[in-house]
């Protein structure tokens, strides 16, 4: 192994910096050569990568965002993209790409190790939905975010005695919208896994007020049938019928945006170093993840075959505590 390469793909996540600087610095203690490619695999088919020592990775583990930038990239889904991509690393005489990114991403890390190219992957995302790590570089910054805006949102609802509705980010995953929920002391919580009747909603709202509360607070994740947006509209039409407002907050991208907690700058070093250990030990088409407290890898054509089940039991736990 002479030369590596590292790209950031995907939604960006807190951490994602300290986890290209991991994997430089643990690189360059090698002796190879460490590049990264701009901007995803748009960068990586169209060739933008640029050489990176140990001074150009400094100051960047308590940055959000990644240096390097991030992009959705459509044509790394075709052949023809992975094969200019795969064309891109061996003329400049790379031996590996490390790819730091979620589950869209690790499918492009696994097309290229389909190909034939020695890939390691690093768990990360925000919407904690990849298989093969049971939590992910940002997550865990992203859930703070949100449960301050929760928490605050709660004490201006208890002031007026309103119903406030905030919806989180999950496409199709409701791991924050959950995990915010319990920890924000939620009355609902509706999450793409399990369809939910604004009715039933409209019930907990009710019910809260009647037990005392001085408040309502209802956390939708964005990927969920009824997400916020339909939820105001429906409230709004029954309004007179179900004899309360509904406010909404869309906390959106703002969730994605933080400096890394400490535990995130953990995680996404230990992986960063942890990918490199794997591409030492001869590991490729892997994705580097933690399980159990401990640093793993597992081939990606297992991370991408399988789902990430969340523990909706805790729904009823949220459901309990909430009375
Ligand atoms: P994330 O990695 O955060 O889940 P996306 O799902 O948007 O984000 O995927 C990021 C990028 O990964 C896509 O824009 C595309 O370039 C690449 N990608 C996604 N799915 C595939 C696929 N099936 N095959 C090859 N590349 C893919
Ligand atoms: O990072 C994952 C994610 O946050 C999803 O939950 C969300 O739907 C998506 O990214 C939105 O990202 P963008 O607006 O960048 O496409």
């Amino acid at each position: 192994m002479n030369r590596i390469a590292v790209l950031t793909s995907g939604g960006d996540a807190p951490g994602m910096n300290a986890a290209i600087r991991a994997v430089v610095r643990t690189a360059l203690d090698q002796g190879w050569e460490t590049f990264g490619i701009r901007h995803g695999f748009a960068g990586l088919i169209g060739g933008d990568f640029i050489q990176l020592g140990r001074r150009d990775v400094g100051g960047i583990i308590q940055r959000g965002g990644t240096m390097l930038g991030s992009a959705r990239c459509p044509e790394m889904k075709t052949e023809e993209g992975q094969l200019k991509a795969l064309h891109q690393l061996r003329e400049r005489a790379v031996d590996a790409l490390v790819v730091i990114g979620g589950n869209g991403s690790q499918q492009g890390a696994h097309a290229l190790s389909q190909l034939g190219f020695s890939v390691v992957g690093i768990a990360s995302t925000i919407d904690n939905d990849l298989y093969g790590s049971e939590i992910t570089i940002g997550v865990d910054t992203a859930l703070n975010i949100a449960l301050e805006a929760i928490d605050r949102l709660k004490v201006t609802a208890s002031s007026h005695q309103r119903a406030f509705l905030i919806e989180t980010m999950g496409r199709n995953c409701g791991y924050i919208a959950l995990m915010t929920g319990i920890a924000g002391g939620a009355e609902a919580i509706v999450i793409p896994e399990i369809d939910t009747d604004p009715e039933v909603i409209a019930e907990d709202i009710r019910q809260a007020y009647e037990r005392g509360k001085p408040h309502a607070i209802v956390v939708v994740a964005e990927g969920a049938k009824y997400n916020a947006e339909e939820l105001v509209k429906y409230f709004k039409e029954h309004q007179e019928r179900l004899g309360f407002d509904l406010r909404a907050t869309t906390l959106g991208h703002v969730q994605r945006g933080g400096a890394p907690g400490v535990f995130d700058r953990m995680l996404a070093t230990r992986l960063g170093a942890g990918a490199v250990e794997a591409l030492l030990r001869g590991e490729e088409g892997v994705l580097v993840g933690l399980q159990k407290g401990e640093i793993t890898t597992l081939s990606l054509s297992e991370v991408v075959s399988k789902e990430k089940a969340l523990d909706v039991t805790l729904l009823d736990l949220a459901r309990a505590l909430a009375q």
